[in-house]
Order: C-alpha cells, then sequence, then structure tokens
C-alpha cells in the first residue's frame, strides 16, 4: 500500500497491509490478526508527526470516524466532543463560526483530532491540554473503551500519557474540549500580539469577528487592549503567520517543528549567554501542562530555547541535499520536496541522516541536545 497521502512528509514508502478504521471494532480484529501473524501496528492520525525512514514492514491503521457533538452547558461552557478522525484545523474553523472559543490559537496545525493529545498539540500560548475535558480511548489490550480526564492524559509540553504508558495500547477514539460562549482572548505569545496590532495599524478591519460583544468594538489604530480583541482576529493572525513561516504539506512535505524546543538549566543558559548574548530563551513554568512558552517567572529554574534559532546560527537554515532540506523560512520545519525527481527513494533515511547532523552540529556549537518530536519509524532509529 502506497503511504504517500496517509502521511504530510510524502515520502515514497509502502505498508505491508493498510486499513482505514472507521469502527473500532474494525481495528480491534485487524490488530488481533496481525499480532497473530507477529507484525507490528502503526496507528496514524492525519499522519503530520510521522517519519518513515523505509517501507512499513506491518499494519497501517488510518483513524478515519468523523463527528462533532456538541453540548451547551448552563455556565456557558460548551463541551464539544469530536472523533479522532475529525481534520483538527477544520475542527477549530467549525467552533469558531459557532461562536464556541478557545482554540483559535491553534489553528492551521496539520493532523487530525486523535492525534492532538498525544503530542499535547500547542502554539501561541495555548496548549490543546488546557482545554481537554475528557479523552477517550480503545484499549486494544481490553478491547473496550476507557475515558481519562485531562489531569488522567497527563500533559506536558509536547507529551502526555499517551506517549509512556499507553504508547501501544491506546488508540484515541475521541476527545471532549471544554469551550466559551464568551471569548477569552490568549495573545500572551509575542509574534501573535505583534501581528495582531500590525494588522489593526494597517486598518485591516479584521476584527469582524464572531459572537460576543467585544467583536464588534472597532479598533482604531492600535489593538494592544486584549479587550478589543476578537477571537476572530486571533485566528486570522495566527493562520497568517502560520502561512508565512510554515510550508503547506500539499505543496511542500515537512511534519511541522522536526525538533523539540529544548530545556536547560538556569546555569548552562548564563554560561552560554556571555558567548551568545542575543540567545533567546523562555521561562519554563513549574506547573507541568502549563503552556511553557513565553510564561515569566520571578526565578525560574530551566530555560526553553529556541531550537530554530540554534539551528539557524549552526548555519542550516534555507540548507539543502537533493530533494529534502531546511526549510528556508523556519529553521525548526525539515522539508522533502516531493515535486522534485531527485533522490526520491531514499529520500527518508536523508532526512534521519540530515536530522542527526543538525543535532550532532547543534551540540558541538552550544552543547545543547536536541531530540526530535516527530515519530520517526521504526521506533528507536534516532539512538545509535
Ligand atoms: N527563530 C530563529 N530562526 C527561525 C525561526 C525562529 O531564530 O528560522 C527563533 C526566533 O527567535 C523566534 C523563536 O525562534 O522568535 C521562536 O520561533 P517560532 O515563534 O516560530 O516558534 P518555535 O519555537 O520555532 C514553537 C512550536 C511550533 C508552534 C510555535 C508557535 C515546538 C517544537 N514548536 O515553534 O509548533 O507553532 O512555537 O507557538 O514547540 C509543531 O510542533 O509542529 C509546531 C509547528
Amino acid at each position: 500500500f502506497d503511504l504517500r497521502q496517509w502521511h504530510t512528509f510524502q515520502l515514497p514508502v509502502k505498508a505491508r497491509y493498510a486499513l482505514e478504521v472507521h469502527r473500532p471494532r474494525q481495528l480491534l480484529s485487524a490488530v488481533a490478526a496481525a499480532r497473530e501473524a507477529a507484525l507490528p501496528v502503526l496507528v496514524l492520525g492525519g499522519g503530520s508527526n510521522v517519519l518513515f525512514t523505509g517501507d512499513y514492514p506491518g499494519l497501517v491503521a488510518r483513524i478515519a470516524m468523523i463527528g462533532i457533538h456538541p453540548e451547551v452547558k448552563r455556565n456557558g461552557d460548551v463541551l464539544v466532543t469530536a472523533m479522532a478522525g475529525e481534520n483538527w484545523h477544520e475542527l477549530v474553523t467549525f467552533c469558531l463560526e459557532q461562536g464556541w472559543f478557545g482554540l483559535e490559537n491553534l489553528a492551521l496545525i496539520p493532523g487530525s483530532v486523535g492525534a492532538a493529545p498525544v503530542q499535547n498539540i500547542g502554539a501561541y500560548g495555548v496548549e490543546v491540554g488546557e482545554l481537554i475535558e475528557s479523552v477517550t480511548y480503545l484499549n486494544l489490550a481490553q478491547g473496550e473503551l476507557n475515558s481519562l480526564s485531562a489531569e488522567q492524559c497527563k500533559f506536558a509540553y509536547r507529551d502526555s500519557i499517551f506517549k509512556h504508558e499507553l504508547r501501544n495500547s491506546a488508540v484515541i477514539i475521541s476527545c471532549t474540549l471544554r469551550l466559551r460562549t464568551t471569548p477569552e482572548i490568549n495573545v500572551s505569545y509575542p509574534a501573535l500580539q505583534q501581528a495582531i496590532n500590525a494588522s489593526a495599524e494597517a486598518g485591516d478591519g479584521a476584527n469582524e469577528g464572531t459572537g460576543g460583544d467585544s467583536c464588534h468594538t472597532a479598533i482604531t489604530g492600535h489593538a494592544s487592549r486584549v479587550s478589543d480583541i476578537t477571537p476572530q482576529q486571533v485566528y486570522d493572525a495566527v493562520c497568517a503567520i502560520r502561512r508565512s513561516k510554515l510550508p503547506d504539506p500539499l505543496e511542500l512535505g515537512n511534519a511541522g517543528s522536526f525538533f523539540r524546543n529544548p530545556v536547560i538549566s538556569q546555569a548552562q543558559w548564563q554560561s552560554l549567554q556571555s558567548e551568545w548574548p542575543d540567545m533567546p530563551a523562555f521561562p519554563v513554568p513549574a506547573e507541568p501542562g502549563k503552556a511553557a512558552d513565553w510564561v515569566s517567572e520571578k526565578a525560574p529554574q530551566e530555560m526553553k530555547v529556541p531550537a530554530a534559532w540554534l539551528i539557524e546560527r549552526a548555519g542550516w537554515k534555507g540548507v539543502r541535499r537533493g530533494n529534502i532540506g531546511v526549510h528556508d523560512r523556519q529553521a525548526l520545519v525539515l522539508v522533502h520536496d516531493f515535486k522534485s525527481a531527485a533522490m526520491t527513494e531514499t529520500s527518508g533515511q536523508a532526512l534521519l541522516t540530515l536530522a542527526r547532523d543538525i543535532a550532532d552540529s547543534v551540540a558541538e556549537k552550544f552543547g545543547i541536545e536536541l531530540e526530535p518530536e516527530v515519530g520517526i519509524q521504526p521506533p528507536g532509529s534516532w539512538s545509535r
């Protein structure tokens, strides 16, 4: 089975068996059969966070269950249950159109609803874990559906229980999000605030938002007052920033950020600062599960350094090797130019080699280890 359309790197790789899953029961019997034949099983959503370094020797199951079910609460919250196969960005857009707020900062993230809690997707100051009420998953060992509260999901920066204890035994079936019918704006991420101010100054008229009084407040000149900003403006600004920096996977294969942003000790940060005074870094908040980006604390123990800055300073931004390379507008994104004919058969391996070369040179220059954020197949390929 040709996997090109099933993952956003669009590498020319194949799976021995493939299954599109519309009902949990289908998955249970396919997994049982694969296990009997001693074949590995990989469950995919939108395939936007995976690197295949070669053909997959077992069963790839793609979750295709769809449906969105809202439940309006008396206090103005809406519990929106979305099936795992729904497209994430379409859900964000749909909720904004309905006047259910909270997801705007997470617009345009590629992938499916079911994949969102696994790596606790986050962008522009918000992580999905903050909005999740519960997650329902299929327990492959017991063959039954279970539910976890947000707390039980153990959300942290690009991390959750689904990457650890439940790694091989759980398949997410649906997510319930707690959204609000009154806007609650988060523009703590400086680049987002700047983009909104710039568009207000340019008189874009982007304030024709959905629902809520503040949505109809005319913005004159400067939008620095958070109460003047609408969810629609946040959504538009996030989409504009992402479109300007991140490649469209339909045009240029990629899996978003290839590495996590590394977290280093305060002591290491201080010693690096003497050599690299312009190295950006942001304090990591103490509580796990809180959005780690751009939150200021008085005495942070640890600092998060943008991997993109390290990679750019190590000279990798825009570097190409045949049809793979480092994106020229965001150094944290590795790309596969599937429209180019060069090197197609070995692109997955070549991407892995490129990623390792980048990590080695960053380690050598700054003494900081980069860890992949993307799931590399087969597991264990990263460690040498
Ligand atoms: N920077 C550079 N060179 C670049 C790009 C960025 O030096 O080519 C520096 C700049 O100093 C910039 C800083 O890095 O201010 C941060 O860049 P950016 O705002 O683009 O965010 P990021 O840290 O690179 C993270 C997430 C993204 C998310 C953005 C916005 C991770 C691993 N990545 O990227 O998530 O969209 O913040 O919140 O945390 C993803 O996970 O796939 C993803 C795209």
